[in-house]
């Protein structure tokens, strides 16, 4: 039997759980160098919780000078079986306006310059990316938005770009005729990290802006962004506290294997 650790990484907007019990900092550094900030343990219900700001506290990281490796692999060490990642987002779709929540289900990494797999030189292992999200986390946190009444859409495509820029209109326009939903920084290599980490990984993609396609709409500004955002954090939060109240307390066997993805990755002979 492996106890549930839920972990939280947070992102614009999101520095802080509020509601966390118990709360103990730890400065930590992993192979890969440190991670955005010390983790932040506590509980929730009994609940062990690790909670990782993203950007670091005060938002001191871009998207692409985050060293994800170093944040999966402290959430690894730290025990964490399941991570419930919240991202800003811009939508591709009319019926998704700023505020809404989305439980995307892929990804596509239009990212260029980050590290993004723990292997390599040495040690060589290609794990399936094909159904990138955990179907029980996301079950779970579809459950607790209902409970809550908070509306979340189930299922989209999120793409990752590279930033820090945002989209030009031709991007902005490909993306939406390609039927991508969201956009977003930072979910890429996030996810591929966590599959290698086999943890189980689900996002909440919280929708700040139209990004610039929208005929009606200005092209997304920050301070736009940040409007919304501090709306859609306070749903978060509330959201992250029933998802820890419901969450099952012993680990459930992923069944898509995001938990054992490397069961059958490794392709480096054991002897060398
Ligand atoms: N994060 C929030 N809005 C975004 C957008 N329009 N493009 C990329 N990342 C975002």
């Amino acid at each position: 039997m492996t106890r549930s650790v839920l972990g939280i990484i947070g992102g614009s907007g999101i520095y802080d759980l509020p509601g966390l019990e118990n709360v103990r900092d730890e400065t930590v550094t992993t192979p890969w160098g440190e991670p955005s900030a010390p983790l932040r343990h506590g509980e929730i219900a009994d609940l062990p919780m690790v909670f990782l700001p993203r950007h670091g506290r005060g938002h001191i990281f871009s998207p692409s000078d985050i060293n994800y490796r170093a944040n999966i692999d402290a959430m690894k060490r730290a025990g964490v079986t399941s991570i419930v990642s919240l991202s800003a987002c811009g939508s591709f779709k009319e019926e998704l306006a700023p505020g809404s929540f989305v439980l995307v289900d892929q990804f596509v990494d239009r990212t260029v310059k980050r590290e993004s797999s723990f292997f390599g030189k040495g040690c060589v292992a290609h794990i399936s990316m094909a159904h990138p999200v955990a179907p029980r986390v996301a079950d779970c946190i579809a459950k607790a938005a209902e409970a809550e009444d908070i509306a979340i859409a189930r299922g989209g495509t999120y793409v990752c770009m590279e930033g820090p820029q945002f989209s030009t209109l031709a991007e902005s326009l490909t993306y939406r005729q390609l039927g991508y939903t969201v956009i977003g920084m930072t979910n890429m290599p996030e996810a591929k990290l966590a599959r290698e980490a086999e943890i189980c990984y689900a996002t909440v993609a919280m929708v700040t802006d139209y990004d610039c396609w929208h005929p009606d709409h200005d092209a997304v500004t920050v301070s736009d962004v940040i409007k919304v955002l501090l709306g859609n954090a306070q749903r978060a939060q509330r959201l992250i506290a029933r998802v820890a109240r419901d969450f099952p307390r012993e680990h459930e066997p992923c069944p898509i294997g995001s938990d054992r993805a490397l069961d059958h990755a490794l392709i480096t002979a054991p002897e060398f």
